[in-house]
């Protein structure tokens, strides 16, 4: 049956028709807010690059993460920036640290927000890469020991999901190992398992100083072109035991999303990443595209493609302006 008896836009003519008819809905329970916390206190710093985006410290993140709360978002994903950084990135798996603060203090405040932690090592070492650095490389092995420790002190301080963002192999497995080998068989990893070596990192570096000092991250992060590779590392995670993979950047990877969502039942997490996010602010600044607009049809179509759980800085209004 075609044009004329069939008429596409009959179910489009009002905005009652096309909620009916509406495929995919956004929910605040899908949105991760990523926030990053700060040694000092009092501390509340906007990132330039980022507009809207703050670095807290521990105490006014508490007070930020009541507001996040209370806009009906049930996750974080927590980056620590540490005061000091050496070549093993000792800040990030020690005990005082300041992302094990943070959970600690979140946990106190607001026991029913689900705490996710990013494990990684760049933003607690002087070169800022991802793992430990051997002979101008990143040594894949004794990465994966530092990782393990990090995700173990994570927990320890009482993060719920943790995180790996390293792209380094084996690090699930590892992470998992240390975490059952301590009591914590309960907490859950989310594996970074189709991080891409992008370019829409940029304002995020920023934020959280993680920019390598020499050379990039092409050694571990995927290729760009790479789908069928992509593919390969999400199932490997899963079979090391991840409980729920993510695909990094989002609206430039969709068609990955939509893949692993036909191939795995686990769920799936996007992360529209700084630049995503920062693009369609520059945008909107100058007058060029409606920002709230591009936002909220971002997020959708990240939805639309497969992802349960986007991890998104603009969480928080985009939930502000979803219907109840
Ligand atoms: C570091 C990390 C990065 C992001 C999350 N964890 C950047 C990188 O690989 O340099 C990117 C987040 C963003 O751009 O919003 N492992
Ligand atoms: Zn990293």
């Amino acid at each position: 049956m075609s044009y004329p008896t069939t008429r596409m836009r009959r179910l489009r003519g009002s905005e009652t028709l096309r909620r009916l008819v509406r495929e995919t809905r956004l929910s605040r329970d899908d949105l991760v807010l990523p926030l990053f916390v700060v040694e000092g206190s009092g501390v509340r710093e906007p990132v330039a690059s980022m507009p809207g985006v703050f670095r807290h410290s521990v105490d006014l993140l508490v007070a930020e993460v009541k507001r996040v709360r209370d806009a009906g978002i049930s996750a974080v994903l927590l980056f620590g920036i540490p005061e000091a950084k050496d070549a093993r990135g000792s800040g990030a798996d020690a005990a005082g640290g300041i992302v094990q603060r943070a959970v600690e203090s979140i946990k106190a405040a607001e026991p029913d927000l689900c705490v996710m932690t990013d494990v990684c090592l760049c933003g607690y070492t002087d070169h800022g890469h991802c793992g430990v650095v051997a002979d101008g490389d990143v040594d894949n092995d004794p990465s994966v020991e530092r990782l393990a420790a990090i995700a173990l002190s994570h927990a320890r301080a009482g993060a719920d999901i943790v995180a790996p963002s390293d792209m380094m192999d084996g690090r699930v497995a590892a992470i998992r190992a240390a975490l059952d080998a301590h009591d914590f068989s309960s907490i859950a990893i989310l594996s970074y398992a189709a991080k891409f070596a992008s370019a829409y990192y940029g304002p995020f570096r920023e934020a959280a100083e993680s920019a390598p000092k020499f050379g990039d991250r092409r050694g571990y992060q995927l290729d760009p072109p790479n789908r069928r590779e992509a593919l390969r590392e999400m199932r490997l995670d899963l079979e090391e035991g991840a409980d729920a993979l993510m695909v990094k950047p989002a609206l430039p990877y969709l068609d990955l999303l939509a893949d692993a969502r036909r191939e795995f039942a686990l769920p799936l997490a996007a992360y529209q990443v700084s630049g995503e996010y920062s693009m369609i602010k520059a945008a909107a600044e100058r007058g060029w595209i409606d920002g709230d607009r591009a936002m909220d049809e971002s997020l959708i179509a990240v939805k639309r493609a497969g992802a349960d759980w986007i991890v998104s800085y603009a969480a928080v209004e985009v939930a502000g302006r979803l219907k109840p």
